[in-house]
């Protein structure tokens, strides 16, 4: 078989309990030979109705693209010289309190007017366009103490609940090229490489990502509304709406048991909720999908590029700075970032939390439950915060 520009792909369908032909990094070739023989062999997949509870389409601010957004300054909030000397002054009070760093919270980190505003923006993810910018925190005059408890406790006040990172207690990530000070076969993550990350979520509610340096080129930051993306697949192709709906096989990578399932998207209280990473089902670097579990089928091969592609078309691109802090919400936002060069002045890397605001928090799905149940559950002494990169130890069974 030849695709549109005449190079012969050599693809072709596999039968029921054979792992489709797909890989981590989306070939748009693959993908539309996929569709098409897909097609061919039922012109009636676009016909189907949309699965039990599921909408024609979903409304709301959520609901934007990539081109909505002409100005920055439409979601970067500029600190002010007052908002930063409230930052610091909490930083200093926290100290004095001469507690362990789980403790962090509103009161322990009080930001007597900023609070205010971080409240407010806190709503903009759950009940707006799920995501803000704040900038710009001066990480080169601050320790990484300092840093991480500035982090920590601005985010306390967007979302007072942290998330497990990993199996050690873990709070706080590390994204950044690792290749060269850390064991390889660790790897299976693109976030400790330079490659680029395709679309995905995160685990849980919310993200936030501090910029403790750029790149010396690429490494953009690229969000999309999964809302947007679920009105498109719903419209053109609900088949794929019921593909996404129905239980997969997420490889555990030599987690026990070996592999979970769960569908990877909900619709639950009204609101669309996708959850899923890609490299569950393809696998990545030393990261191998399991050949021991089940396959997963062509038509969640032909879901899964059909997310990516759809998110990529609306897609809008963040110009992420050194000293900026990052929030989506990662129930109904994908993000994915692009490739990056570092050099010996610029070595990308950016520390991140996972939170949850409860009182503001979206219904969490009952096939979700399990994974939120281990992932805000830490309590203040179990917490960890890792000031030094480290890669991430599976926490518990909880599928990123
Ligand atoms: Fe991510």
């Amino acid at each position: 078989m030849a695709n549109s520009d005449g190079v012969n792909l050599g693809f072709k369908l596999v039968g029921p309990g054979e792992q489709p032909d797909i890989e981590y990094h989306p070939n748009p070739a693959k993908y539309h030979t996929r569709t098409q023989l897909r097609l061919n062999a039922d012109p009636n997949l676009p016909n189907k109705p949309l699965p039990s509870g599921f909408p024609a389409r979903v409304e709301g601010p959520i609901v934007w693209e990539g081109k909505d957004w002409t100005d920055e300054k439409q979601w970067v909030y500029e600190l002010s010289l007052a908002e930063l000397k409230e930052i610091e002054d909490a930083v200093e009070y926290f100290k004095g309190l001469n507690i362990p760093l789980g403790h962090i919270s509103p009161k322990t980190f009080p930001l007597p007017t900023f609070s205010q505003t971080l409240h407010s923006l806190s709503k903009e993810l759950y009940s707006g366009r799920g995501f803000f910018v704040l900038r710009t925190l001066p990480v080169d005059n601050l320790s990484k103490l300092s840093t991480a408890i500035s982090f920590a406790g601005i985010s306390s006040h967007v979302g007072p609940l942290r998330g497990r990172q990993s199996g050690n207690g873990a709070v706080i990530a590390h994204i950044k090229d690792l290749r060269a000070t850390h064991n390889l076969k660790e790897i299976g993550n693109a976030a400790y490489t330079t490659d680029a990350q395709v679309f995905h979520t995160d685990a849980g509610d919310l993200i936030a990502l501090l910029a403790l340096e750029v790149a010396a080129e690429g490494g953009t930051s690229r969000i999309a509304s999964s809302w947007r993306v679920y009105n498109e697949i719903a419209e053109t192709r609900p088949d794929l709406i019921g593909t996404l709906a129905e239980e997969w096989v997420l490889d555990s990578f030599g987690g026990n048991p070996p592999y979970s399932k769960r569908p990877l998207l909900f619709h639950e209280d009204g609101k669309i909720i996708l959850q899923y990473s890609r490299r569950h089902f393809t696998g990545y670097l030393s990261q191998k999908r399991n050949p021991e579990i089940p396959a997963i089928t062509e038509a969640q091969a032909e879901a899964l590029d059909a997310i990516h592609y759809t998110a990529e078309k609306y897609s809008l691109a963040l110009n992420f700075q050194k000293g900026d802090m990052q929030f989506i919400n990662s129930l109904g936002l994908v993000h994915a970032r692009d490739g990056f060069r570092d050099d010996e002045e610029h070595t990308r890397h950016l520390i991140r939390l996972w939170l949850r605001n409860e009182e503001l928090a979206w219904k969490t799905p009952a096939a979700l439950q399990h994974i939120w149940d281990k992932l805000y559950t830490l309590k203040p002494e179990e917490q960890n915060f890792p000031l030094e990169p480290e890669i991430r130890k599976k926490a518990g069974g909880v599928a990123k």
